[in-house]
C-alpha cells in the first residue's frame, strides 16, 4: 500500500483525537454504543451510505451485506459506521423517484461532511441510487467505494424466461390485445421478480452499476455478480476490505472520476444497448467533477462504438446469462481498443491491469467488435425545430422500420390526458401517427417520469401493431423499448416546442441524420408561441419548491444549479 495520510490527518481525528470537551462527549457516546476503546481508538472511521429500506425490493439483502461489508473494514483495521439514506425504490415512488435522485445526492454529501467519515462504502443499485450516491461522495470528495446490489435472477413463467420491465411491458400489450388471459398474467406478475437484486435486464440498474464499475468506482467485476451469489458476499466484504486502504492512500473519487473515465463510460454505455438515462446521469455526475460532457459527446461515441452485449430489451439474454458469460470484465476486454485502459481504479490498479485475463465464456451473450449484434451503439442524439436542446432515441431498441419516418401528431396534452383517451375507439390515430405526450419533463412531470414508452393504442394493438414513433419530454424505463423519442429539451412545461405542436401536424423523424422537427413553417411557430401560457406552478412549499427553482434541464443533466461544480465543500465547525 502506498501510506500517504497520518493517523493525525484523519478527519475523524477531528472528533475522537482532541483533548477537551466535545471529543470526551464523541468517546462516551461511541463507549454508549457498546464499542470498547479499542474498536475505535486510532482508527480510520468507514461510512456506510447504505440504501437498505422494507421499501425496497431491489436492495433487501442489504441487510445482509451491510454487515459483511463491515465485516471487511473490521478485518482491515478500521471502524465501520453504517448510514442510512433514503433509498429510491424505482417502483414505489412516486411521482419518480427521479424527483429524489438530487435529495440522496445532498443527503450523500451532508451525512459524510457532518459525521466522522473518513472515507465511505456506498450501497446501491436501484435505478437512480447509484448516481445519487457517487453525485454526492464526489462532491465531499472523500475516498469511495462503491458496492453495486447485483441484478436479480432471470424471471420464469412456465419454462420461459421472463425479463424485468421488458417482458411486462410486452405482455400487457398481449392481454390489452386479448391473446393472454388474466390467469396467465397474475402467473407472469409471480414469476418475474424472484430474488433480491435489481432489474436483471439492460435497465438503469444494470446500466447505472456497470458505467460505475467502468468510472473505477468499484472492484474489478463487482457490478454483473447476481444478488444472491455467495461471490457477491465475498465482494461486499473484500470492498469492506479495501476502502480502508483506499482512505491510507488518499484516493479519491476525482482522481478516478477523469475525462478518460467518463469516455470509457459512454463507449461502455453505447456496447452494453445501456439506458437512455445513463445519459442524464453522466452528465450529471462528471458535472460533480468539473468535466463538462455535451450530449453530441454521446452521439459521436455512438457512431464509433458497435453493440456488443446481446442483453435485453435490445438483445435477447439476461443480466445472469451476462455474468456467466464473463461480465464486464469480459465486455470491457472486448472493448480494449476503444478505451483508455490507463485509468486508475478503485483497487489501485489501472482499468487495463483489471480486466488482464478476461475471457468471453459465450460469444452470443457477448459478441466481439468483428460479430457485433448491431454495427453502431444503442443511443443517438436528435436536434430540431421540436428539439432545440436536444433529444435522444435508444435505435437498437426500436423497429428499425420506422426510424426514418413522417406521420401526423396525436398530441395528449398532459399523463392523465393520455391515459383517458389512449384506448377510446374514437381516438383519429393510425399505425403512422406519431404520439405526442407533453408535461412529463423535469419540471412538467415534475420529474421526468418513466411514461415515454406511451401505450400502443389498444384499437391499433388489435391489428397487430406493436411499435409505432412516440415522442415525448419524459424519459422511459431502461427496460423498455420502441421508437421512443426522449428528454425533449427544453422541455413542453417551460415553453419548448413540444408545447407548441397540434395534433394533425406532420412531424418528421430522422434517425440516421439525427433530426427531429415539426414540419409547420417558422410564421405559424411564432403565432402559436406568442399565444402560449405557462402552467401553474407544481409546489408552494416543501422539497418540490426547491426542486422547481433548481432543476435543470434533461440537456444539462438535471442537477440543482447549487449543486453543480467543483467548489469544495465546507467542513463542519466542531463545537
Ligand atoms: Fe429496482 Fe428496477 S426496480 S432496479
Amino acid at each position: 500500500m502506498n501510506r500517504k495520510k497520518q493517523l493525525s490527518e484523519l478527519r475523524s481525528q477531528r472528533w475522537y483525537g482532541a483533548k477537551d470537551m466535545r471529543s470526551t462527549g464523541h468517546r462516551s457516546r461511541t463507549l454508549q454504543m457498546g464499542f470498547a476503546p479499542e474498536a475505535y481508538t486510532g482508527k480510520p472511521v468507514i461510512a456506510i451510505i447504505n440504501t437498505w429500506s422494507d421499501i425496497n425490493s431491489c436492495h433487501t439483502h442489504f441487510k445482509q451485506r451491510v454487515e459483511e461489508v463491515k465485516r471487511g473494514v473490521w478485518q482491515a483495521g478500521a471502524f465501520p459506521l453504517e448510514m442510512p439514506a433514503i433509498s429510491l425504490a424505482e417502483v414505489f415512488q412516486k411521482p419518480t423517484t427521479m424527483m429524489y435522485r438530487n435529495f440522496l445526492a445532498m443527503e450523500t454529501e451532508e451525512l459524510l461532511r457532518s459525521y466522522p467519515a473518513d472515507g465511505c462504502v456506498l450501497m446501491g443499485g436501484c435505478d437512480k441510487t447509484t448516481p445519487a450516491l457517487i453525485m454526492g461522495a464526489t462532491s465531499m470528495n472523500l475516498p469511495t467505494i462503491f458496492m453495486p446490489a447485483g441484478p436479480m435472477l432471470r424471471g420464469n413463467w412456465r419454462g420461459v424466461q421472463l425479463g424485468s420491465g421488458t417482458d411486462v411491458w410486452k405482455y400487457w400489450a398481449e392481454l390489452r390485445a386479448g391473446n393472454i388471459t388474466e390467469q396467465d398474467w397474475s402467473e407472469i406478475e409471480a414469476g418475474i421478480a424472484r430474488s433480491p437484486g435489481v432489474c436483471m435486464t439492460m435497465g438503469t440498474a444494470a446500466t447505472m452499476t456497470a458505467l460505475a464499475e467502468t468510472l473505477g468506482l468499484t472492484l474489478p467485476g463487482a457490478s454483473s455478480i447476481p444478488a444472491v451469489d455467495s461471490n457477491h458476499s465475498r465482494m461486499a466484504e473484500q470492498s469492506g476490505r479495501r476502502i480502508v486502504d483506499m482512505v491510507w492512500e488518499d484516493l479519491k473519487p476525482r482522481d478516478l472520476l477523469t475525462a478518460q473515465a467518463f469516455k470509457n463510460a459512454m463507449v461502455v454505455l453505447m456496447a452494453m444497448g445501456g439506458s437512455t438515462n445513463a445519459i442524464i446521469h453522466l452528465v450529471a455526475m462528471a458535472g460533480r467533477a468539473g468535466i463538462p460532457i455535451k450530449l453530441e459527446d454521446f452521439d459521436e461515441i455512438s457512431k464509433h462504438t458497435p453493440f456488443v452485449a446481446n442483453v435485453r430489451p435490445s438483445g435477447k439474454y439476461l443480466m445472469e446469462d451476462f455474468y456467466y458469460a464473463g461480465g464486464i470484465r469480459a465486455l470491457l476486454d472486448v472493448l480494449r481498443s476503444k478505451l483508455d485502459l490507463n485509468c486508475v481504479t478503485a483497487n489501485g490498479k489501472t482499468l487495463g491491469e483489471n480486466i488482464a485475463g478476461a475471457k468471453i465464456y459465450n460469444d452470443d451473450v457477448i459478441h466481439t467488435l468483428d460479430n457485433p449484434v448491431q454495427a453502431a451503439g444503442g443511443i443517438v442524439v436528435l436536434r430540431g425545430n421540436l428539439a432545440p436542446d436536444g433529444a435522444v432515441i435508444k435505435q437498437t431498441a426500436a423497429d428499425p422500420k420506422l426510424l426514418q419516418h413522417k406521420g401526423k401528431a396525436v398530441v395528449f396534452e398532459d399523463y392523465n390526458d393520455m391515459a383517458a383517451r389512449i384506448d377510446r375507439d374514437d381516438l383519429e390515430v393510425d399505425a403512422d401517427s406519431v404520439l405526442i405526450l407533453r408535461n412529463a419533463g423535469p419540471l412538467g412531470g415534475p420529474g421526468m417520469p418513466e411514461w415515454g414508452q406511451l401505450p400502443i393504442p389498444k384499437k391499433l394493438l388489435k391489428l397487430g401493431v406493436r411499435d409505432m414513433v412516440r415522442i415525448s419530454d419524459a424519459r422511459m424505463s431502461g427496460t423498455s423499448y420502441g421508437v421512443c423519442v426522449l428528454h425533449v429539451a427544453p422541455e413542453s412545461f417551460v415553453g419548448g416546442p413540444l408545447a407548441l405542436v397540434k395534433s394533425g401536424d406532420v412531424i418528421e423523424l430522422d434517425v440516421p441524420n439525427r433530426k427531429l422537427n415539426m414540419l409547420v413553417s417558422e410564421d405559424e411557430i411564432a403565432r402559436r408561441r406568442a399565444a402560449w401560457k405557462a402552467p401553474a406552478r407544481k409546489f408552494e412549499r416543501g422539497y418540490g419548491a426547491i426542486f422547481s427553482k433548481h432543476i435543470k434541464q434533461a440537456n444539462e443533466g438535471c442537477d440543482f444549479d447549487f449543486l453543480e461544480g467543483t467548489a469544495p465543500t465546507a467542513e463542519p465547525e466542531i463545537h
